[in-house]
């Protein structure tokens, strides 16, 4: 197959069956697999991702699967905003060397007989709204991670809540992957890079740029010495309140990344919110150590099992 003959061309592969059979021989040939989920149109958030696994592994595999199962019937499945020819363009473009785009019939063939529970780190930020959101996740992050056997995968630090869930998820089960949480890629205003700004308009999305803003007040507030949260999160309300016309959904700050309540600052700590504007729900964070500094990247499981 071309792929192991080392021509650079992105291979598409469709089904199960056939990525099953391309990551064996990639394995056998000693192939490490770095492995970016996702729910596909594709844009520089996504891209970041696909350029760190480009550094970090020899053969990079990109999923594009929107899964019904962590949607609620009252969510946007259907309008979920999809563009296949782009998406491939942006894919061989940053360098990837296998597109998965699997039908959902092939990834859930029947009812699932097996259900996964997420436990912990669901009672805060987005978990509270979206009841059954992680658990779709996990699930399908369960049957990717079998398909595709990756050594590293990578995900966003925007959704950290998720980047704390799979972090769980793969330490309580064994997963033998390292996960790699990369830094937020934001329009110059700020605004953090998301498939569902497209639903924003014009005007919402200059005022979005002000969560981000209302964060960094927050992070600021760190820097120069506070340490009482329940006055961090008041700034950034503040600011999102005086500048916007969203509606809050939440403002939380919490340990990373077992997302608990913070008495006083004294370890890594996540600032994030969620604001509804009319037909979009936007969430930001800032992840932080207690000083208020930012990393470009977090190795949440360092792990040498090679
Ligand atoms: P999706 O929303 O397509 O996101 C895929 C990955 O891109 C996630 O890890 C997400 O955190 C990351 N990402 C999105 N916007 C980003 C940005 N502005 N900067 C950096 N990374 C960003 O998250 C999902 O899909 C799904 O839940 C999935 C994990 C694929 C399971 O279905």
């Amino acid at each position: 197959m071309t792929l192991l003959e080392g021509v650079l061309k992105m291979n598409i592969i469709r089904t199960v069956k056939k990525m099953k059979q391309t990551v064996r021989k990639l394995i056998h040939n000693r192939q490490e697999i770095g492995f970016v989920p996702t729910m596909g149109y594709l844009h520089e958030g996504h891209l970041a991702l696909i350029e760190k696994a480009r550094q970090e592994n020899d053969i990079v595999i990109v999923s594009i699967f929107v899964n019904p199962l962590q949607f609620a019937p009252n969510e946007d499945y259907e309008q979920y905003p999809r563009d296949e020819e782009r998406d491939k363009k942006r894919a061989e473009a940053a360098g990837v060397d296998i597109l998965f785009i699997p039908d959902a019939k092939d990834i859930y063939p029947s009812q699932m007989k097996i259900d996964i529970k997420v436990k912990d780190r669901i009672d805060v930020l987005c978990g509270r709204s979206r009841p059954g959101h992680f658990d779709g996740v996990v699930t399908i992050l369960f049957k990717l991670f079998n398909i595709v056997l990756p050594d590293k995968t990578y995900f966003g630090m925007k959704d950290a809540q998720q980047l704390a869930v799979v972090e769980a998820f793969i330490t309580d089960l064994n997963f033998p992957i390292e996960l790699i949480g990369v830094q937020t890629v934001r329009e110059k205003n700020g605004l953090a890079k998301s498939s569902r700004n497209v639903y924003l308009s014009e005007h919402e999305r200059e005022e979005a740029a002000w969560i981000y803003k209302g964060l960094q007040n927050g992070q600021q507030l760190i820097i120069d010495g506070e340490r009482n949260p329940i006055k961090i999160i008041k700034k950034v309300e503040d600011v999102i309140r005086n500048k916007t016309n969203g509606s809050i959904d939440y403002v939380e700050l919490l340990s990373f990344p077992s997302l608990k309540p913070v008495k006083s600052l004294n370890s890594q700590v996540i600032l994030a919110c969620a604001v509804y504007f009319n037909d979009a729900r936007l969430i930001d964070n800032i992840i932080m150590d207690q000083d208020g500094n930012i990393k470009d990247s977090i190795h949440l499981n360092v792990f040498n099992y090679k």
